[in-house]
C-alpha cells in the first residue's frame, strides 16, 4: 500500500459512510490521522469509526447534516478535540434529479446547489480559519467530472460541481498566505452506491464505454488522489482542479 505523509493531525470528511468518502476516512485513518466521521446515516458512520478503530486507527462518529451550521461549527471542535484540524474533505453530496431544465423541480434544483456547492462553502467558512490557525494544512473538495463537462438531464448537479471547481480556486487564493491549500477532485464515474442507486445495469454499461480505461473507476482510486492532494507531499499544489477519471474527458 501506498503511505502518505499525514500523521500527527486531524481530519473532517463529510459523506464518509459510504462510498468514496468511506474510502478516504479509511485510507487517512491507515496513515495515521484522527478522522471525523461524518454522514447523515449515524449507523454507516458508525461502521466505518469501527473498521478504523479495529485496524488500530483513530476516529469519531460525528452523525449529522453537512448543510447544518450548527454541525458544522461543533465538527470543527470535534475534530480539534483528537488532534489538530490540518485536513477536511468536503465529498457529502446527492446525485439529485433527473429531467430536462424545461421540467426540473424547483425544489430538487435547490436541494442539489444546497448540498453539492453551499455545504462545501459553509463548511470551509469554519474550516479555513480554523485550520490556518493550528498553523495551515489542506482542503480538498469533491467536484466530478461534471465540474468541467455537462451531462444531460443534470443541470443542478453539473451547476454545483462547476461551482466547487471555482470555489475551490477562490478558497485557494484566499488562504494560500496563511499555509492552507485548497484543490478539488473530479472522479468519473465510479461504483459506489450512489451509482447502483440511480442507475441500472444498462446504464453503467453505457457509461463503461465512455471510460476509454473500459470500467468504471473504484472509490480506492479516488481516495488515493485525495489522500495525496491532503499530504505534505503535495506542498505545492493549490487552486487547481484533479481528474481522476479512466481518460473519460480525454474522449
Ligand atoms: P454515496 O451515496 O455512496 O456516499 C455519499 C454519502 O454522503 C452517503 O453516505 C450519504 O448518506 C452522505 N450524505 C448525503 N448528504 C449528506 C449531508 N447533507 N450531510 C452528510 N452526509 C450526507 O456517494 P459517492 O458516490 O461516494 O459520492 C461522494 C461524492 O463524490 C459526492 O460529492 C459525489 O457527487 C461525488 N462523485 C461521485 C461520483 C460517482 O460516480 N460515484 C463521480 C464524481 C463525483
Amino acid at each position: 500500500m501506498a503511505t502518505y505523509d499525514v500523521h500527527g493531525r486531524s481530519a473532517i470528511v463529510t459523506g464518509a459512510g459510504s462510498g468514496i468518502g468511506r474510502s478516504i476516512a479509511l485510507l487517512l485513518a491507515a496513515n495515521g490521522t484522527a478522522v471525523l466521521v461524518n454522514d447523515l446515516n449515524r449507523e454507516h458512520a458508525d461502521q466505518v469509526v469501527a473498521e478504523i478503530t479495529e485496524a488500530g486507527g483513530t476516529a469519531a462518529a460525528s452523525p449529522g447534516d453537512a448543510t447544518d451550521t450548527g454541525w458544522i461549527e461543533a465538527s470543527v471542535a470535534e475534530a480539534n478535540a483528537l488532534a489538530p484540524l490540518k485536513i477536511a474533505v468536503n465529498n457529502a453530496g446527492i446525485g439529485g434529479p433527473s429531467a430536462l431544465i424545461g421540467g426540473y423541480p424547483d425544489d430538487g434544483w435547490r436541494k442539489v446547489i444546497d448540498i453539492n456547492l453551499t455545504a462545501v462553502f459553509l463548511n470551509m467558512k469554519a474550516q479555513l480559519p480554523a485550520i490556518a490557525a493550528n498553523g495551515g494544512g489542506a482542503v480538498v473538495n469533491m467536484a466530478s467530472i461534471l465540474g468541467s463537462v455537462g451531462f444531460a438531464n443534470s443541470s443542478a448537479y453539473v451547476a454545483a460541481k462547476h461551482g466547487v471547481v471555482g470555489l475551490t480556486k477562490n478558497a485557494a487564493l484566499e488562504y494560500a498566505a496563511q499555509g492552507v491549500r485548497v484543490n478539488s477532485v473530479g472522479p468519473g464515474f465510479i461504483k459506489t452506491p450512489l451509482i447502483d442507486a440511480s442507475l441500472d445495469a444498462d446504464a453503467q454499461q453505457f457509461l463503461v464505454g465512455k471510460h476509454p480505461i473500459g470500467r468504471l473507476g473504484e472509490p480506492d482510486e479516488v481516495a488515493a488522489l485525495t489522500v495525496f492532494l491532503a499530504s505534505d507531499a503535495a506542498s505545492f499544489i493549490t487552486g487547481s482542479y484533479h481528474l481522476v477519471d479512466g481518460g473519460y474527458t480525454a474522449l
